[in-house]
């Protein structure tokens, strides 16, 4: 346990992958973290491993009513949200000849609507203090194209670019705003590339891995605490605002 103040904290996303490994991290650091996700079972489970206090609030954050409530709760119970981290998200792959409207529109949806609702609704208690931290966690998406990703990359440039609008908009406030940039994260997410890429080109699921590692020039995953290990940098350097900072090993060199 550190001796930093402790905050509230949101994580959104927390019920796997990044955002659970974020979480456990601001919990570690003596911090309260309300987690969020729709599968209650998950977040339930996410919960049982902090050694801090959570608070488990199930919402789909693609509904407006849904953000609202989350917040609500979180007030409620321990006041005002100061630390968000927005890492809620999802992607999906097909030519952009092949994309459909439904597919474009949840990308836009969970990647960026979502998190410029839960922006639109920390700031103003974060202003209101003259403190407060955000981070998305973006995506290399958000910094380059590659094939068969546009609506996810479309979605992960407008997060970038919400982020640093709200870091100008904010900057004399106390409030700091960035994006954590991964590459490929040992995450469900990425089981789930695995999986789409096998199934598509007849590879075999180690091999599909073997050709997600080898888009790194570290030759490996990227692991979610190396992706917390960035957040918390983030929460811990007032300077440092409206960045997107890439946690890819190497792949885009910004
Ligand atoms: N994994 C990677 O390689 C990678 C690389 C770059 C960027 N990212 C980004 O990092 C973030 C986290 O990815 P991850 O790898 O940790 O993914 P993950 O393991 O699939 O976890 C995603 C989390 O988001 C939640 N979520 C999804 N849809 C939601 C919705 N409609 N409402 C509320 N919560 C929702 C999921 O819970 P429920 O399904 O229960 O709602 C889950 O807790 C995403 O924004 C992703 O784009 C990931």
């Amino acid at each position: 346990m550190s001796t930093v103040e402790a905050r509230t904290c949101l994580v959104t996303g927390a019920g796997r992958g990044i955002g659970r490994a974020v979480a456990r991290r601001l919990s570690e650091q003596g911090h309260r973290v309300a987690l969020t996700a729709r599968s209650v079972d998950q977040l339930t489970e996410v919960a049982g491993e902090l050694p801090g206090p959570p608070l488990v609030v199930a919402a789909d954050l693609t509904s407006a009513d849904g953000v609202e409530r989350v917040f609500h709760t979180v007030e409620q119970q321990w006041g005002p949200v100061e630390v968000l981290v927005a890492s809620a998200g999802a992607g999906t792959s097909a030519p952009l000849m092949h994309t459909t409207d439904e597919e474009w529109q949840r990308m836009l949806e969970l990647n960026l609507t979502a998190p410029f609702r839960c922006l639109r609704r920390a700031v103003p208690g974060m202003v209101d203090r003259g403190w407060g931290r955000i981070v998305v966690v973006a995506s290399v998406a958000a910094k380059r194209g590659e094939r068969y990703v546009s609506a996810y990359t479309a979605s992960k440039h407008g997060v970038l670019g919400l982020v640093r609008a709200t870091a100008s908009e904010l900057a004399r406030s106390g409030v700091t705003a960035n994006a954590v940039c991964p590459g490929y994260v040992d995450t469900p997410m990425t089981k789930g590339t695995v999986a789409t890429i096998s199934e598509r080109t007849g590879r075999s699921e180690e091999e599909a891995m073997q050709v997600l590692q080898a888009a790194q020039p570290i030759g490996r995953l990227v692991t979610p605490e190396e992706v917390a290990d960035a957040v918390s940098f983030c929460l811990s350097n007032p300077a440092v605002t409206g960045q997107g900072i890439n946690v890819d090993g190497g792949a885009v060199q910004s």
